[in-house]
C-alpha cells in the first residue's frame, strides 16, 4: 500500500523513510541524507508545499543523530528546499531558479517532435482557421467533427463506437485527472500498475485515493497478481497502460486482457485505460485493437472501460489534444464536472485535430520510422557504452526500462544532472520509492544527443562503479512526462 504525499499534506516519518530508500553514502550522513530529500523534493515525489516530519521525528525514524538531520535540513534551507513556517514546521518548497533549469541533453522527457508532415498540414489550413471564430467560446465537449472522426478511428480498430460516447480534453492527463476527479470519493482503492507513468498517480492520489499496486517489467504484467488484487480489493478504478507501456514498453497480451476485463468485471473496478501510446508500434507484430472492444464483446452488468488517448505521443504534444471513449451516461458526468477545472477546448487546435485524425494512417507511420531509428540507435549506445545493463527488446512506446545491476538508479541520476543531463530516476515511476535498479531512457530526443546523453550516462556510471557511495553535490531535477 502506498504512503500518501499531497501538498500542504504533512509527510510521516514513516513515509518518508520509505521514500528515501538506500540513501546513505561515504561521506558525512547529512550531505547524502539532504541530497537524497532534494532529488524527492525536486522530482515531485515530494510535492512543494509538504509539511516533512520534525527533526527528532524523522532522527528516531532514521535511527540517526538529531545533529545529522538538523544539518541535513539546515542545507536544504540554504538552497531554497525546505522553509520554516510558523505553526507548520519545515516545508518543501522548490528555489525559483530551478523551474527554469536548462540541460545540454534532456532524458527526462519522453517527447517526441512534431511528426513529419504536422508542419505542411498545418500551413495548409491558412483562412480555414477563420471558421474556428464560428465555433462556442465555451466548448466543455469537443468540436463535433473531431468527435466523430476520433470515435470512427475507434470504430475502424474494432471498438463500436458513437461521437456521443467521445469527450475531447486538454490532452491525456487533463482526461485522466477530469476522470480521476469525478469518479473517485477520497479514501476509494485505487489499483495501478508499479512502475508506471507518475502523474496519473499523483492524479489519482490527489482525488483522495489510496493506491494500490501491481508489479509490470519489460517482460509484462504478472496477471494472476493483477487479478488476485482486483478479486481481493475490489478496487474502485484501476489504471492500466496496455499498450506500450510507460515506461517499461511492454505490451499486454490479447488473451490476458480478457482475463483481466473479465475479473475487473466480477469485482465492479472501472478499469481506466491509457491508450495515449497505444499506437505507437514500431515492429509489434500485432495489433489487438483497443482494450475495451473485448469488454464490448461482453454482456450484462459489471464494470465499465474508460479509454483515455491523446495525440501527444503520435503527432505532437504541443497540441494538446486528448479525449476520453466511455459510455454516454459518464461522458454526461465528466462534462458536468468539468468547469471547475478548466472552460473547455481550444477551437483552432481542434481543426489541425480535424485533419490530423484525417491524415492519421499515414503520420503513424513516419512516426513509426522515426521512433524505429531513434529506438535502435539508442540500444545499440547503450550496448556499446554500458555493456552489463539489461536492455529490452521493445517494439514500440517511447522508452526503454533498463536493468542496473546495482540499486543506484536515484545516485545515477543525481550525478548526471551535474554533468548536464536530465534523466529521471527509476524511483519516480513508482508510488513506494522502489525500483533503484532501473533507469528509464526515452528514445525520444534527437539523435545526436541520444548518442552524447549515454555517453555521460557511461562516464557517470563508471564514476559511481569506481567510488561505490559517490553522492553528487549539485543537481537539477525537472518534471517527467
Ligand atoms: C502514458 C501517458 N499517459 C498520458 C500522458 C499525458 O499525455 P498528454 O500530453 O496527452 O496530456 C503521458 C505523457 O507523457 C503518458 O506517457
Amino acid at each position: 500500500m502506498s504512503k500518501v504525499v499531497e501538498r500542504g499534506a504533512r509527510l510521516s516519518a514513516r513515509a518518508l523513510v520509505g521514500l528515501l530508500g538506500e540513501w546513505n553514502g561515504d561521506g558525512h550522513a547529512y550531505v547524502a541524507l539532504a541530497e537524497r530529500l532534494r532529488l524527492l523534493i525536486r522530482d515531485g515525489r515530494v510535492p512543494a508545499g509538504t509539511r516533512l516530519p520534525s527533526e527528532r521525528e524523522i532522527a528516531a525514524a532514521l535511527r540517526r543523530s538529531r545533529t545529522t538531520v538538523v544539518a541535513a535540513y539546515q542545507a536544504l534551507r540554504e538552497t531554497g528546499h525546505l522553509v520554516s513556517v510558523r505553526g507548520s514546521g519545515s516545508v518543501a518548497t522548490l528555489p525559483h531558479a530551478e523551474a527554469a533549469s536548462q540541460h545540454a541533453v534532456d532524458f527526462a522527457h519522453a517527447l517526441s517532435p512534431p511528426v513529419e508532415g504536422l508542419d505542411e498540414l498545418v500551413a495548409s489550413m491558412g483562412k480555414d482557421f477563420l471558421a474556428a471564430l464560428d465555433g462556442p467560446e465555451v466548448d466543455l465537449l469537443g468540436n463535433p467533427g473531431l468527435r466523430t472522426a476520433v470515435a470512427q478511428r475507434f470504430t475502424e480498430r474494432g471498438l463500436p463506437t458513437a461521437p456521443d460516447q467521445i469527450l475531447i480534453t486538454l490532452g491525456a492527463q487533463h482526461a485522466i485527472a477530469l476522470v480521476a476527479h469525478t469518479l473517485l470519493h477520497r479514501g476509494d482503492h485505487a489499483l495501478v500498475e508499479s512502475p508506471t507513468y507518475p502523474y496519473a498517480y499523483e492524479a489519482l492520489r490527489r482525488a483522495g485515493a489510496r493506491l494500490t499496486v501491481t508489479p509490470v517489467s519489460a517482460e509484462g504484467w504478472d496477471i494472476d497478481h493483477l487479478i488476485d488484487l482486483l478479486g481481493r480489493l475490489r478496487p474502485a478504478l484501476a489504471y492500466l497502460m496496455p499498450d506500450f507501456h510507460n515506461p517499461t514498453g511492454a505490451s499486454m497480451l490479447p488473451e490476458d486482457r480478457v482475463r483481466v476485463l473479465t475479473a475487473a468485471r466480477r469485482a465492479g473496478t472501472t478499469l481506466l485505460v491509457d491508450e495515449t501510446t497505444a499506437e505507437l508500434t514500431i515492429d509489434r507484430p500485432w495489433d489487438d485493437g483497443p482494450f475495451a472492444r473485448h469488454g464490448h464483446r461482453m454482456t450484462g452488468a459489471g464494470s465499465t472501460v474508460l479509454t483515455v488517448g491523446s495525440l501527444s505521443k503520435t503527432v505532437w504534444g504541443g497540441l494538446r489534444l486528448g479525449w476520453v471513449r466511455a459510455e454516454r451516461s459518464i461522458i454526461q458526468r465528466l462534462v458536468q464536472a468539468r468547469p471547475a477545472g478548466d472552460l473547455g477546448n481550444p477551437q483552432m487546435e481542434q481543426m489541425v485535430g480535424v485533419r490530423v485524425m484525417q491524415a492519421l494512417p499515414d503520420l503513424l507511420n513516419r512516426r513509426s520510422a522515426q521512433l524505429r531509428a531513434h529506438r535502435d540507435a539508442l540500444c545499440r549506445h547503450v550496448r556499446d557504452r554500458l555493456p552489463t545493463w539489461q536492455v529490452p527488446m521493445v517494439q514500440g512506446g517511447l522508452s526503454l526500462w533498463v536493468g542496473l545491476d546495482r540499486p543506484v538508479s536515484s545516485a545515477l541520476a543525481l550525478l548526471c544532472h551535474t554533468r548536464g543531463l536530465a534523466i529521471s530516476a527509476g524511483p519516480r515511476f513508482t508510488v513506494d520509492g522502489s525500483h533503484e535498479r532501473f533507469l528509464r531512457l526515452p528514445f525520444t530526443a534527437p539523435l545526436p544527443d541520444l548518442e552524447r546523453g549515454i555517453t555521460v550516462l557511461a562516464d557517470c556510471w563508471n564514476e559511481i562503479q569506481s567510488s561505490p557511495h559517490r553522492v553528487p553535490a549539485d543537481q537539477h531535477l525537472p518534471s517527467v512526462l
